[in-house]
């Protein structure tokens, strides 16, 4: 039997954060060994928001170069940027004239980024989802690892899979969403009750996976905690103690409740802090060294993302005819 089909991609809108680590790539390349596996940088879905040309074209080899410096591997995986593979957008027409307004009003992240960017709500931030149903159905994905805030989209991903299923002949699998329990919502160390974002104005509300050592613990030691001095795991009432042992957790791998124990007598925030300040630096420490290295050599990251298009562009393909087709587009 085929394996099954793992799609999933990030904006290169800025330097990736921890929290893409937690919510997505760990999970990439977990996953590869046991999928057949596609990751993209979604660079069509940055341009949503204003970029100036030359740091989107930084930031998407950046991008690319932390998905293998996480562990993706391209011998295993396939890596290669959204807009190389334009079967992408012809399949997000299709959908699109598939999808209520209804239902691209009713997302969050349009009614907040809308709230953010009022001076930019422009129709692509609009079909944004769309896009990313197209990038997910045109391989016939199975599965997406995503973190906690793209739930909404990946629901209209398959919703839009039935609705197509439906209105013609089976066609889509219906992606299924792939959310960790824990570190699905990495929070600022700022503002703990609002996600860690990579497009954050205060650099200190986030820990950049290219931040050194000692920026990593300065940014820790600084998190904003509350006035108790307990260590309680309670994401709606301790918000910033729970993001701290979440991020112990990702980064050594001991399970919340034994961290909670272990840390029980503790009578204030100081010393947990430095604790998590150094699990979190040894365990960005070689994701950075690796970019580092993988980022330097151009020609072998460009290498990869070509060989990456001509895989994932002859598949998109073949989908996407067979959509034309039911569709009753006339082939040539
Ligand atoms: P983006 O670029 O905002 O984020 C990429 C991935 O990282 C996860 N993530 C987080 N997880 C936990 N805590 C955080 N603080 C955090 N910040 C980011 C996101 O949930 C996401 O999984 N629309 C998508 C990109 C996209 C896509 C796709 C994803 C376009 N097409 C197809 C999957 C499949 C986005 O903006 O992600």
């Amino acid at each position: 039997m085929d394996k099954h089909v793992v799609l999933s991609g990030m904006q290169p809108s800025g330097e990736l954060t921890i929290g893409h680590v937690a919510g997505a790539l760990r999970n990439w390349v977990k996953l590869q060994h046991e999928y057949d596996s596609l990751f993209c940088v979604v660079d069509l879905h940055a341009i949503t928001a204003k970029q100036e040309p030359a740091k989107l074209r930084k930031w998407t080899l950046d991008v690319a170069a932390m998905y293998l410096a996480a562990g993706v591997d391209p011998q295993q995986s396939t890596v290669f940027v959204q807009s190389h593979v334009p079967e992408h957008v012809q399949l997000a027409w299709v959908l699109t004239c598939l999808t209520g307004m209804g239902e691209c009003t009713r997302m969050t992240q349009f009614k907040e980024k809308s709230d953010r960017y009022s001076d930019n709500i422009n129709v692509g931030l609009f079909t944004y989802p769309i896009l990313m149903a197209a990038d997910i159905l045109v391989y016939n994905a199975h599965v997406v690892p995503v973190g906690e805030d793209q739930k909404q989209h990946l629901e209209l991903a398959r919703n839009l899979a039935e609705r197509f299923n439906h209105r013609y002949s089976e066609t889509f699998n219906v992606p299924e969403p792939y959310i960790p329990d824990i570190g699905g919502r990495i929070m600022s160390l700022q503002e703990p009750t609002k996600k860690m974002s990579k497009s954050d104005p205060n650099t200190n509300a986030s820990i950049f996976l290219v931040d050194s050592d000692d920026v990593i613990r300065n940014k820790i030691r600084r998190a904003v905690t509350d006035s108790e001095s307990t260590i309680v795991f309670d994401e709606d009432h301790r918000p910033g103690i729970s993001n701290l042992i979440t991020l112990l957790h990702l980064a050594t791998n001991v399970p919340v409740e034994q961290i909670v124990q272990q840390w029980s007598g503790a009578t204030g925030y100081a010393e947990f802090k430095e604790t998590v300040a150094n699990a979190v630096a040894d365990y960005i420490r070689p994701i950075r060294e690796r970019f580092l290295t993988i980022r330097a050599d151009t020609d072998a990251l460009n290498a990869v993302l070509e060989s990456g298009a001509e895989v994932a562009r002859k598949r998109a393909l073949k989908v996407l005819r067979k959509v034309y087709k039911k569709v009753g587009l006339v082939a040539l």
